[in-house]
């Protein structure tokens, strides 16, 4: 969240001061707003009003149950990929009836359960899955409503980490082969072919890759439905990007422009993903600098969140903006490395920031909602953070931070196994 800043130049979270939310929880924490979080899912549903359209969230941006709760209790659809997310979206009230499964390879036992809970549509990714879902949907006496995913072959995402579409990567069927799957789909016992599916990439800033994408997609989706198939609907994938220092992302309204465009006159309903576009500039990573260091020429900020709270920068390069939650650190900023206590050299938050800052000031890591607390670990035997919902003012604490004892929960001395 680009969080508001106070009459005494003050980080606030919808009124509420951070520094009071670390006062309270302590640091390092994930402080999410709730009001920022709705809102850009309103902004997604209105977009794409004027069009029959199911938006799903994706779990793994932000998976907290508080979340996930919001999201279901104004309507939203999720997108999962394990077993575990699905759990999640039915432990927050979420509706397995309005959730689709992604995911290149799920397990048995997922499968299984996404069948019993009734989920709205599997997005398979090959032959072998589409074949042992139709086992398993006959053993179950369900039909599993089937969205084949296509892999396009085209370039999106700001990372080849992130980027998805190109036929070298492991997503999705190639689309000569996808016609041929969907014919064998729509005969296959256990088997309702409804739709297409496709995700190209993450943190889109350009939106032109997309269309290309969904422009095939629509292609071979009136060859299908020319072909006596009975097509229902096209997922459009996930991927809308945020805004960064350099550039400003496209609109809810602006993406829903290019995938209705695109899709325009199939007559198939629509599915959307998005993840970050929803969480990501509703929350932060709220940390305190331990110590101050000189070195070499070069200044450190040592603080408590590291790595395994945000990995983000360690494994992207990926820029958050760092910011004094009290503005007067602003003064006599230098450049300064913000790095955390993990023994790696790649833990850092930021390289090369101009702060001002002194042991015990609060810092905010921006951004932070979508992809940081969902990717941290216990690496370093660090207990992950505490997660917090700020809401008109008010803090709830959404996520215990871990004690110690959950550090080797489950484990055992190997004299003490049987
Ligand atoms: N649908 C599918 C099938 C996906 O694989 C993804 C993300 C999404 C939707 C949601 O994409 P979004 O709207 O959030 O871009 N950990 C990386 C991002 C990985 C995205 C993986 N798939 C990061 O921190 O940037």
């Amino acid at each position: 969240m680009r969080a508001a800043t106070g009459p005494r130049a003050e980080l606030m979270v919808e009124g509420l001061p951070l520094a009071a939310v670390a006062e309270r929880f302590d640091t390092p924490c994930y402080v999410y707003s709730r009001a920022a979080i709705e809102a850009r899912y309103r902004a997604f549903a209105d977009a794409f009003a004027r069009h029959p359209t199911r938006v799903c969230y994706a779990v793994k941006a932000n998976g907290n149950l508080a979340v996930l709760g919001l999201l279901a209790a104004r309507g939203a659809g999720f997108d999962i990929v394990s077993g575990g997310e699905l759990e999640r979206v039915l432990r927050a009230g979420g509706t397995a009836a309005r959730t689709v499964f992604s995911g290149a390879c799920k397990l048995d036992a997922e499968l299984a359960r996404a069948l019993e809970s009734g989920v709205a549509c599997f997005n398979v990714e090959s032959e072998p899955e589409l074949l042992r879902l139709s086992e398993l949907a006959q053993a179950s006496g369900r039909a599993a409503a089937v969205a084949l995913r296509v892999n396009p072959d085209v370039e999106a995402g700001d990372h080849p980490h992130i980027s998805t579409g190109r036929r070298e990567h492991k997503f999705g069927l190639g689309l000569d082969v996808a016609g041929a799957l969907a014919t064998r789909a729509a005969s296959l016992p256990g088997i309702r072919l409804t739709g297409l599916a496709c995700h190209i990439g993450s943190q889109m800033l350009d939106l032109e890759p997309l269309a290309r994408a969904l422009t095939q997609l629509a292609r071979l989706a009136r060859e299908l439905l020319a072909a006596g198939l009975p097509l229902r609907h096209v997922d459009a994938g996930g991927g809308l990007g945020i805004d960064t220092a350099e550039r400003a992302a496209p609109t809810p309204a602006q993406y829903a422009e290019v995938v209705l465009g695109a899709l325009a006159g199939v007559g198939l309903d629509v599915v959307v993903e998005p993840g970050r576009a929803i969480v990501g500039p509703a929350g932060v990573l709220l940390t305190r600098v331990v110590y101050v260091k000189e070195g070499h020429g070069r200044r450190f900020a040592l603080v408590d969140a590291a790595m395994n709270d945000l990995v983000r920068p360690a494994l992207y390069g990926a820029w958050h903006d760092i910011v004094p939650v009290r503005g007067e650190a602003l003064s006599g900023a230098v450049p300064v490395d913000v790095v955390g206590p993990v023994c790696e050299t790649a833990d850092y938050l930021g390289r090369d920031r101009r702060l001002a800052v002194q042991a015990g000031d609060l810092l905010a890591v921006t951004d932070a909602g979508a992809y940081g607390f969902a990717m941290s670990s216990n690496y370093n035997s660090r207990p992950r953070c505490a997660e917090v919902m700020v809401s008109d003012g008010h803090a709830r604490l959404v996520r215990r931070r871990e004690t110690t004892e959950d550090l080797w929960r489950g484990e055992s001395l190997f004299d003490e196994v049987g």
